[in-house]
């Protein structure tokens, strides 16, 4: 047998304490599968005296992770810190300028740094593995670049952050508010250390920029990507869409146009009897679309420590059998730069919430300024006035006096939906600013 793997892991929270556990339970497994044992011989965090559940003090301790990477007792590097700068960044370059490899879960340093660190790594003939960077469990890295290695991608998209997926599912079945459901999903361990990124979609993002490189052979490129977030979601919207036969999840999507790639994070509605609308909670989904395989979707568990630590442990697997595949499918320098699709461009259908005030002509006026720019309807919803025709009263009337009055549109470009909603806005039959949430089709 070849003698273990020695590795050094920095950060020991969620995720990192998590990787020592499923390492020690499934030590003897693993090491018949691969041949050669893995064994954690020293970690780093901030504070050595906190109580993580499992017992720390058999390993070297590091106060300094950039030492642990240098350290010539470790032979691979993971890091489990976060932060797209600072300490993981400076730790992470020390493993691969000595040469070693590292495994790391960390999306956002990948995103903002990914081709200068497996520029690194080709260099130095080091691994640079992050399975566990894009939609937790899902083996979707391993995925893109040897399973599909013979398609050509045209699009692939999902829900790519547990957190936000939780929040919506919760919202809409319980009817939660938006604060209580982030405070559950942070108590279990699904939210970034900063939540703003989950909820302003830009994890969703650093984990789409990271797909569209291994989807398309290309260069990372995060400022190409059009983020919106979900804290503009509230349960009218979530009942509106129920009633009209949606669902709202966080969607990334990247996907060949004929202006270039299109790349967007946005909440989006899908039709409820899609499959990506039956992923609820911490679940994730993404889809494939491609020309030999059609259709694929994996489905999983997106966040939390154990499902996680699941993808860093079959990172380790790999690179201790010797397994080395370019971190993004192709060598860094035959990655291109592909045109950015802008996203005035982008058609598809929209659901429209407006607060109108309930005057003669406002829905008339609305029409209007929809089919002035060809826009057909499927559907169009106006809500009463609380005891107009017996409607029940507090029903759907707003603080302002306004009545909700929601539209489905049928395909149309972004440039246009936009250009019509200044129109209606420019009315002034609307209480506040229109919420315009984008249809995706499977
Ligand atoms: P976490 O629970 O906040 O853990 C972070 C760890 O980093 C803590 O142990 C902390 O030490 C340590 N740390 C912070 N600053 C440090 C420093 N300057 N020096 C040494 N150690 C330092 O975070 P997590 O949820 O495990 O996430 C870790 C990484 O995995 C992030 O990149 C995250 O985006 C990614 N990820 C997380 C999940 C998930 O579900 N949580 C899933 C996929 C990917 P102390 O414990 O001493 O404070
Ligand atoms: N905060 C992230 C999420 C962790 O909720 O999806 C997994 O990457």
């Amino acid at each position: 047998m070849l003698p273990s793997l020695r590795v050094g892991i920095a950060g020991l929270g969620t995720v990192g304490a998590s990787v020592v556990k499923l390492l020690d339970r499934q030590a003897e497994a693993l090491a018949s599968r691969i041949g050669r044992g893995i064994s954690v011989v020293g970690v780093s965090a901030r504070d050595r005296a906190k109580e993580r559940g499992v017992d720390f003090g058999r390993f070297a301790w590091f106060d300094d992770p950039v030492a642990l990477a240098r350290a010539e007792e470790v032979d691979l590097f993971v890091e489990l810190i976060g932060g797209e700068a600072g300490v993981a960044l400076a730790a992470v370059e020390a493993a691969l300028c000595a040469g070693k490899s590292v495994v790391t879960a960390n999306k956002a340093l990948l995103a903002n740094h990914g081709m200068r660190l497996a520029q690194l790594a080709e260099e130095k003939n080091a691994a640079l593995a992050f399975e566990a960077s894009v939609a937790g469990g899902i083996p979707i890295v391993k995925t893109l670049r040897e399973g599909l290695a013979g398609n050509s991608i045209e699009r692939v998209y999902g829900i790519l952050n547990g957190t936000c997926n939780y929040i919506l599912t919760r919202m809409e079945l319980e009817g939660l508010s938006f604060e209580q459901c982030l405070r559950e999903a942070q108590s279990l361990g699904y939210a970034e250390a900063d939540p703003t990124f989950d909820i302003g979609g830009f994890d969703t993002a650093h984990k789409l920029a990271i797909l569209t490189s291994l989807a398309f052979g290309t260069v990372i490129d995060p400022a190409s990507i059009a983020i919106e977030g979900i804290a503009s979601i509230s349960l009218a919207d979530l009942e509106a869409a129920a009633e009209l036969g949606y669902r709202v999840k966080l969607l990334g999507v990247a996907q060949r146009t004929p202006e270039g790639i299109e790349q967007r994070v946005h909440p989006t509605m899908v039709e409820k009897s899609s499959s990506i609308a039956q992923v609820m909670g911490v679940t994730n989904a993404v889809t494939i679309d491609a020309d030999a395989v059609h259709e694929l979707t994996l489905v999983g568990p997106g966040a939390g420590g154990e499902a996680t630590a699941s993808a860093i442990v079959a990172d380790l697997a790999d690179i201790a059998r010797g397994v080395r595949s370019a971190p993004f499918g192709l060598p860094v320098a035959s990655l291109t730069k592909a045109p950015q699709a802008p996203m005035q461009l982008h058609k598809g259908g929209y659901y429209i919430r407006l607060s109108v005030f309930d005057r003669p002509g406002a829905a008339a006026a609305i029409a209007t300024r929809m089919a002035e720019r060809q826009i057909s309807l499927e559907s169009i919803v106006q809500r009463r006035r609380p005891g107009a025709h017996g409607a029940a009263a507090g029903g759907n009337i707003e603080p302002s006096g306004a009545v909700p009055v929601i539209l489905i549109t049928y395909a149309t470009h972004e440039k246009t939906i936009r250009q019509a909603l200044e129109a209606v806005v420019a009315d002034g039959f609307l209480a506040e600013k229109p919420q315009v949430i984008r249809i995706e089709r499977e």
